[in-house]
């Protein structure tokens, strides 16, 4: 499968939403990445429903919701109504994984996870079949604009070894601090969709660095 590129929403200018909403629309990125933020979970707030529906009406491709809240079984519904074709959960957040993810998917939205840096990738085992997408955060969640935790690398292969042993579909997601440099690497360790917020919005020329994300090709030395 070609990856996939995922620009994240909250790099953009939110005075300027439907321009930058337009700006992804006609770029090759394949979903818009729309992170939810409680000021709980994580020590920042982002955006709410609002927000998610004036994107959804503008946005001709997916809605890939990452929820960085707590207790996020509390608005499967609502985000399916405000436009989420994908809905992630953080497994820290979610005392009842296996249902929550399956409520997800009740609702007619692929249901992902995702794993903050230091929760181990094993903790999927017993729930790899449920998921559609595995979201491994190579920042601390919270921040665009952050550098790249390496470790990510390992965590990505392990991951991989993981969904083949079990045989699921579930993609691999990386969020946070994905370049132009870093890209091939982590296709080479398996990534299947990425996202990237700074280095596209920060860019002169974002729709160019959509074009090269999406064209980049996997390293042949591990990163
Ligand atoms: C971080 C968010 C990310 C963020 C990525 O908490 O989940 O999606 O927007 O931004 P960059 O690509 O700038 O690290
Ligand atoms: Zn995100």
């Amino acid at each position: 499968m070609a990856h996939l590129i995922a620009p994240s929403m909250l790099s953009a200018d939110f005075g300027n939403l439907q321009r930058d909403t337009e700006l992804v629309n006609q770029s090759n990125a394949d979903w818009f990445h729309v992170d939810i933020m409680d000021g709980v979970f994580v020590p920042n707030i982002s955006f709410g429903f609002p927000v998610v529906k004036s994107l959804y009406k503008h946005a001709q491709k997916p809605l890939d919701v990452h929820l960085m809240i707590v207790q996020p079984e509390r608005y499967i519904k609502e985000f399916k109504d405000a436009g989420a074709a994908v809905l992630t959960i953080h497994l820290e957040a979610s005392t009842h994984l296996h249902r929550s993810l399956n409520q997800i998917r009740k609702e007619g939205m692929k249901a992902g996870v995702a794993l903050n840096p230091h929760s181990p990738v094993h903790l999927l085992e017993d729930i790899i079949t449920e998921c559609d997408l595995v979201c491994l955060m190579s920042v601390n969640p919270g921040f665009g604009g952050q550098s790249f935790i390496e470790h990510t690398y390992d965590k990505i292969r392990q991951l991989k070894a993981l969904i083949n042993k079990k045989q699921s579909h579930c993609l691999i997601e990386i969020d946070g601090g994905v370049t132009l440099e870093n890209a091939p690497s982590l296709l080479e360790a398996g990534a299947d969709v990425l996202v990237a917020g700074n280095t596209v919005f920060g860019a002169e020329d974002p729709k160019s660095v959509i074009a090269q994300l999406k064209s980049s090709s996997p390293a042949h030395t591990k990163g």
